[in-house]
């Protein structure tokens, strides 16, 4: 039968103000759940242990924490899984990232439904309500089947490195959530969730560090939703209007012209009333080697690299 030692994050904030680690040993069967691991903790040696759960079956979202690092949903996870992977006897268990503990493996998700209420995740139609129901084809739900599957368990949110820079960023989830509704063809708010999602903290303010795609329990795959919104942005009209969108199109203009990143381009472009202050900065970077040559360079294959950008397909 094998043993695993359970290294857990504490804080009992009713007893102390410390949070601390405890280690727990436990004989187990083969197939046993980090959630089902934790829960015999619970039962057997520490009746304080704090964990929040329901369902039991991926599905209900409220169990993700960190086992050696990585977020996961502890009820779907493997204890000897985790093991094989870290090569490890011991597994750490920790709340997850990016939000205040409030007891044991327990954290305070206020912040998460603040920001997934504040994409309007709801589908708000033009005109009178049909007297039956709105008809919507099988290709027109595809578009926004994925999204649809979250079951806002948070994981995505835990490991965002833009949200561990800025606590207001809207995040992949809600992000998500308001790519599924932008897309939807019942919906009549596209122009106006454009705006919304593209604002301060929105869209723009993602690093694309993809670990939100990467450890998704549900394939959701939220920085690809992120993607399609700043499309739709751009589709609505918002390409001149937000410094991000400006980002992202002198990107493109410098991967077309030049086959390659122009980054001495990129602030003019994006900040344009910003640029000018930044000129001493600019010139003594240029001076200690520290930047990129200001004149314009092409690569070899520049017909190539169009060649590409020509084929990437329309995804919304
Ligand atoms: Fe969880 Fe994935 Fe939804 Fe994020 S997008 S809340 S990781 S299901
Ligand atoms: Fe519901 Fe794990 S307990 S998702």
């Amino acid at each position: 039968m094998p043993a695993t030692t359970f290294d857990i994050f504490r804080y009992q904030p009713d007893v102390s103000d410390q949070q601390y680690r405890q280690s727990f040993d436990l004989e187990h069967e083969e197939d046993l759940t980090v959630l089902d691991a934790i829960l015999r903790l619970q039962n057997e040696q520490d009746g304080t242990l704090a964990v929040r759960y329901s369902c039991r079956s991926a599905i209900c979202g409220s169990c993700a924490c960190k086992t050696n690092g990585k977020t996961v949903l502890a009820c779907m996870t493997q204890v000897e899984d985790v093991k094989k992977e870290f090569e490890a006897e011991t597994i750490s268990v920790d709340p997850i990232g990016n939000f205040r503990p409030l007891k044991d493996l327990i954290v305070d998700m206020d912040p998460f439904w603040d920001k997934f209420k504040s994409v309007k995740p709801y589908l708000i139609p033009d005109g009178p309500a049909p007297e039956r129901e709105r008809i919507v084809s099988k290709e027109a739900m595809e578009k926004v089947f994925r999204e649809s599957a979250c079951i806002l368990c948070a994981a995505c949110y835990s490991e965002c490195n833009s949200l561990a820079a800025d606590s207001e960023f809207v995040g992949p989830a809600a992000l998500a959530r308001g790519f599924r509704f932008a897309a939807d063809e019942r919906d009549g708010q596209r122009k106006q969730r454009a705006k919304l999602y593209t604002g301060q903290h929105g869209v723009w303010d993602c690093t694309r560090c993809m670990y939100c795609n990467e450890r998704c329990p549900k394939g959701v795959n939220p920085r690809d939703a992120i993607e399609k919104l700043g499309g739709i942005a751009f589709q609505e009209g918002r390409g001149l209007k937000d410094p991000g969108a400006r980002h992202a199109a002198a990107f493109l203009l410098s991967m077309r012209t030049g086959g390659k990143l122009n980054e001495t381009a990129l602030v003019p472009i994006s900040q344009p009333l910003k640029a000018p202050f930044d000129l001493p900065f600019a010139l003594k970077m240029l001076k200690h080697g520290k930047a990129p040559s200001p004149i314009p360079h092409r690569i070899k294959k520049l017909k190539e690299v169009q060649r590409l950008m020509m084929n990437v397909k329309e995804t919304i």
